[in-house]
Parts: C-alpha cells; structure tokens; sequence
C-alpha cells in the first residue's frame, strides 16, 4: 500500500513539476522551489554529472561538477548514465525541543538522479537535489552495490563556479579551528574557506554556503582553483594518512547547501541546516533545559585565577558556593566550574593529561553538587581534553556517569590544543565520529553538551537536542588575553557562524576597561553587551563575567529577564558587517537587541509586529549621552516607555553601541 501512495505521488508530482518548469533545453532534469524562485537543473555530460542553480532566472552556479576519486579504484565521474528519475514534494512541520522558532516549517521539493557507469564495473551512484524557499541542498548516495563495499575517498570532486566575483566574509580553511575574525573581499581573493562563509552579491541576493548533517564523513572546505577567479573545489579534510573518508558502502555524504535569500537579515529566520537533518532520536526530553548560566571562567581568562593549583586556583568549593548563591538570587539556572578536576597543571607543560573524575583537594565536588541540587541550580561540568582524545575516551564514559550520578545534566567539553595522535585534525573524519559517540554517550545519561573548540554545527541538534551549543567562534575570550574581538565581529557572526547553529559566545562583560594595563579591553559598550542576548542565539547562554560585577548594576536585569529559548524571530534591520536588529518572542513577551559596527548609527524600529490593542511596558537599555566607547563605554541608560502596534521605537547608538529592550505586555 505504502509503496502504492508513493507510486502514484512520484506520478503526480513529477506531472505537476514538469508541467509548470520551463525545462532549459540541456538540461536531463529541473526542480524548482515550491515558491518557483529557485532552480536546480541537472546536465549529465561525458566528462561529469553537473548541477547549475539560478534564482530568478539569474545564475548563481554555473554548470558544476560532482564525483569522487578513490585510493584504490577508478574515479566516479565520467561516462554515466541516468537509469532513473525520482521527484517528490514534501510540507511538513515540526516541533523542534528548543530553538528560534517555536513551529519549523520544512517544505522543499526533490529530484533523486540514478546514476550508473556504462562501463565496467558499472557502479552506482545517486545524487539528491532539494530545492527549498531559502536554497538548495544535494547529497551523494553510494547504494549497496555488488562491486563495491567500502571507499577510501582521496577527493570529492563538488565544484561550486560562482557566476560573479561578489563579495564574500569568511575565515581560511582552517582544519583545527573556526577562532578566526572574517575577513570581507572579492571571491577571487580566497585561497581556501571554511564554512559556513556568505557572499553578497551585486544582484541583491545573498548566499551562505555550507554542509548539514556531519555525521561520518570529514568537514567540507572549500578551495578556489588556480586561475579561477570564482571557481571552487570542495576539500576535504584529511586522516593522517591524507586518505579524507574511510566508510563502508552504503555511505550517504552529508548534504552541501547553499541557503540563497533576497536579504541578508532572512538569514537568521532559516531553518534549512536543521530541516536537512532527521527528527529528534531523544524520547524523553524533560531534562533538556536551555538556560542562562554564570560560571568560574573569565577569572581565569584574565589571570585573576587559575585553572590548576596553587595559590589563585578558581575552582574551590567556597567559590562555587558563591556562584551557586549568585544564580540562585539572580534568575540564572546554570554554574559552570572549570579548572575543578586534577591534571590541569599537566597543561601547563603542554602536554593535557586530566582525570575526569577526582577533584582537586581544595574542590569537594559531592557537596557543590549537593549543595546547586539544594539551591534548584544546575552545574555545568566540565571535560577539557586538551586535545588529547585518547585519553579523554578512555575516561569518557565514567566521567560521565560520575555527572549522572551527581544529578549533573550539562557538561562543557574542550579540545584546545593540538590534536593528538598528531596527524589528526579537529575537523576529520575520527573527530567528527568523536564529537557524535560523546553526544550519543551524554544523551544516554541525559547530559547536555556545550562544545569548545568543536566541529561546526551541521543541524545535528535537531536530531540530538542536548547537542545544546558550541563555540567553533572567536568568542569573548580573545577579549582577554588577544588583540580582542573588533567592533564590526558581532555584526558578521549572525550572517555566518550563526547561519550553521547556536554559539556560545559568552557575552556579558560588564567591567568592559577590566585591564589596569589598558592593554586589553571588551571593545563594546555595556548596552552592546546587553543586545548580544538577543542577536547571538544560543540555548545555554552565559553571563560570562566576575559575579561581583553584577553586584548593583540596574543593568544586570536584563539579563536576567531575557530567555535562551524562543517562540519566534523576527529580523528587523541588517547589514552584514555593519549592523544588525533582530526581535524575538517568548510567549506574551517581545526583546529586540540591535548593534553596530565602529559607527554611531540612528534607526527607527516600527512596533507593527506586536499583537495590535495591546499596551506593552517596555525597559530600554541603551547607550547614553554620555556613553563614550574610549572613555565611558559602561555608561547605560534604562528608560521605561508604554508602546504599542502603532509606535515606533527610536535607536541612537554610539560606537560599538547597541540597544537591548525587554517589551512586556502589561495585561491590557
Ligand atoms: C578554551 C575554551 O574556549 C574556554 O572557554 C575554556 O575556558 C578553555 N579552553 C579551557 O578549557
Ligand atoms: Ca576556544
């Protein structure tokens, strides 16, 4: 029967398809997006399978490649043949556990090409385009097939040409690290790129390209070719031995997307990374709880103390009792505590070797735990490896019951440092299996995860919903000890980074000048510090500086009010790299978080999003007169207003300023 209905809505569909597609001359096979904007065509030339895209008739790829070449066998490329078509349309919805919007809608239209080669040994290869609303997506399948039972993949052959030379912010194809500030030039000025990365083309439309649903298989770089000015090449990340995959037949890649909309600010609405990914595995879902949290952290990060021992070590239970009192009085529902567990002067000398399971004498960790489970907190664990897997495997599992058994549902893993065995990188294929078994492993002692140092988000927390948050930024560390983070970083990050996932940013300083020296600073004013909240999403969401600089501060309020998870967002106003306004709901209540760059700018927000004959409260934190970001960035102003669905909400920020307002409807 099943297979009956799916007989007759191939039919349908492709009847339905075909009839309203113009389809160009070459082209074997076009699907278009429900919307009809978009357009995958699909030529089979002697040479190589290809894909071309257009929006709005325009091209965005030219005609581009698709193969694999082997270790051990022939290239699959050339000399194929279409065996047969499949086409389908699919409108779901779903509800995902935690997230940006409460309902995901996820709608898209799909071609399957069955590929075979004509010649011995007659492989099989299937490719499967989706054309979404906001973009497109393909796959490679290598079905189960008599003449092939694994690969070693020497290089996936996806070529991504460009039609113009637009302009791109990316960070380089780094293999250990995203911690990179982007860089803004032509396409033709990038060597090699990490995704996600996004282009601002001269027509209006803006692409960011990247991957979803990283399961087994290396992270996707990609490399311009020599004397190609737009023209791209996906690279894979190696194994030691420069092998990049090592799988068994069936093997599906993950899927290479390229999410295309008619504005930069409708980035932050997409949900095509996280609909490329299955439905939700966890049955039980009472423990995933997104949260704000505060943590001994940035003590560390500025040399106030210390992660190993000694005389400024962080982590002592007088400390964490402090914080746990702090969030308990203060709306914060997370501690997190690093530097807790011995090994940590092993870091020191450069060579991460830890035990994930004794404390530190002057740490009882059974009574903090106790202690949080009597205050309603949660402790946010913590796992640094250092870079050192092996031995962070061989103690994971029992270093994970350990949390279980403490009543412990999150914990925050590291890998800074060189990866070890050396050879290995953060983003190969044995780390992406890593990242998933530790994932899988929480999941099984309901322990959410927050990743440093991690492989990009692919959409996975769709699938592993306590797959929470991740770095894989530049985050506000590098405020601590580098050259910091420019103004203009905030205002890229949405359009990018975020594109691919939440990140856990760790936002919140409020003793922005804490360096006596002056040679480090938060380059932000403190109502910029506020809005972050809102713009940069993130289910565990940190108030990252000293608890005693929240000690009366007005401000600290908003903090505590805003939410990490969220009904729906509303992009408002945005420029990549200059600024960007984004509104977001939870239940009744409206927050919008606008910044800028390095320059002062004036906006006016309409209010029409808010339910009509309806009178919110609002609390604005904004930069005052008086804020100046050389010599008076934590100077804050908090006005109260009563607004409605006709009002319009004025910005006046200075600098690196920006604007946080909490709208509460009062009832009436
Ligand atoms: C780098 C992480 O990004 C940071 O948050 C952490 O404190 C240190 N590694 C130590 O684990
Ligand atoms: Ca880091």
């Amino acid at each position: 029967m099943r297979i009956f209905i799916l007989f007759i809505l191939f039919f349908v569909s492709s009847f339905l398809l075909f009839c309203k597609e113009k389809v160009p001359s070459r082209a074997q096979a076009t699907i278009n997006s429900p919307d009809g904007q978009l357009t995958v065509n699909f030529y089979l030339n002697p040479q190589a399978p290809q894909y071309e895209i257009r929006y709005k008739d325009k091209v965005v790829l030219n005609p581009s490649s698709l193969g694999f070449r082997f270790k051990d066998a022939p290239a699959l490329q050339a000399n194929m043949k279409i065996e047969r078509t499949e086409v389908l349309e699919e409108d779901t919805s779903w509800t995902p556990v935690w997230g940006t919007d409460h309902r995901v809608r996820d709608h898209y239209r799909q071609m399957i090409i069955h590929l075979k080669e004509r010649n011995n040994p007659h492989r099989l290869l299937d490719l499967v385009f989706r054309a979404y609303n906001d973009g497109v997506a393909f796959r490679y399948i290598l079905p189960a097939q008599r003449e092939m039972h694994k690969v070693e993949i020497i290089s996936e052959e996806t070529r991504f040409r460009f039609a113009h030379n637009d302009t791109a912010w990316w960070i380089p194809a780094d293999y250990d690290s995203y911690e990179h500030l982007y860089s803004k030039t032509a396409l033709s000025d990038i060597k090699g790129v990490n995704t996600p990365f996004t282009i601002q083309t001269k027509e209006g439309y803006v692409i960011t390209v990247h991957e979803a649903a990283l399961t087994d298989y290396p992270a996707m770089t990609l490399k311009r070719l020599k004397d190609r000015q737009t023209d791209f090449k996906s690279e894979l990340v190696p194994w030691p031995d420069s092998i990049k995959v090592k799988h068994s037949i069936p093997l599906q890649t993950p899927w290479r997307v390229l999410i295309i909309v008619s504005r930069a600010k409708q980035l932050l609405a997409s949900h095509l990374i996280e609909n490329l990914n299955k439905p939700n595995k966890i049955k039980d879902t009472s423990w995933i709880r997104p949260m704000k949290y505060v943590g001994i952290w940035w003590g560390m990060h500025i040399g106030k103390y210390t992660w190993h021992s000694g005389t400024k070590h962080g982590a002592t239970t007088r400390r964490a009792k402090q914080y746990i009192d702090f969030a308990a009085t203060h709306h914060i529902q997370g501690v997190l505590i690093e530097g807790w567990n011995r090994g940590w002067d092993s870091w020191l000398s450069g060579n991460n070797v830890q035990s994930y399971t004794t404390p530190y004498p002057d740490f009882n960790l059974k009574e903090v735990a106790r202690y949080a489970r009597q205050k309603g907190i949660s402790l946010i664990g913590h796992q640094e490896s250092g870079g050192n897997v092996p031995q962070y495997e061989r103690q994971l599992t029992a270093a994970l019951d350990l949390y279980q058994s403490l009543g412990i549902h999150a914990v925050k893993t590291g890998y800074a440092g060189k990866m070890h065995p050396s050879g290995q990188h953060h983003h190969g294929q044995w780390m992406v299996r890593h990242y998933r078994r530790v994932v899988q492993e929480a999941a099984k002692r309901q322990i959410m995860i927050d990743a440093h140092e991690p492989i990009k988000p692919t959409g996975i927390r769709r699938t592993w919903p306590n797959m929470m948050t991740r770095e894989g930024v530049r985050g506000m560390e590098y405020n601590a000890w580098s050259d910091g983070n420019p103004p203009e970083h905030t205002t890229i990050l949405p359009f990018t980074r975020m594109v691919a996932g939440p990140l856990d940013y760790t936002p919140g300083i409020f003793n922005i000048k804490f360096d006596p020296s002056g040679k480090h600073r938060v380059y932000t004013t403190l109502a910029k510090q506020l809005a972050l909240y809102v713009v940069l999403f993130s289910p565990l969401q940190m108030a990252a500086d000293l608890i005693e600089n929240y000690r009366h501060q007005p401000a600290f309020r908003f903090i505590e009010e805003v939410p990490t998870n969220w009904d729906e967002t509303l992009p408002l106003q945005a420029k990549i790299g200059d600024y960007v306004s984004v509104a977001r709901r939870k239940g009744n209540d409206w927050f919008i978080g606008t910044i800028t760059d390095e320059h002062p700018r004036q906006m006016q927000i309409a209010l029409g999003f808010l339910t009509p004959n309806r009178t919110y409260e609002a609390d604005i934190y904004e930069d005052s007169p008086q804020t100046d970001y050389d010599t008076n960035p934590t100077a804050i102003r908090i006005r109260h207003r009563r607004v409605s669905s006709n009002d319009t909400l004025r910005v006046k920020m200075t600098r690196s300023g920006g604007q946080a307002v909490h709208l509460k409807w009062s009832g009436k």
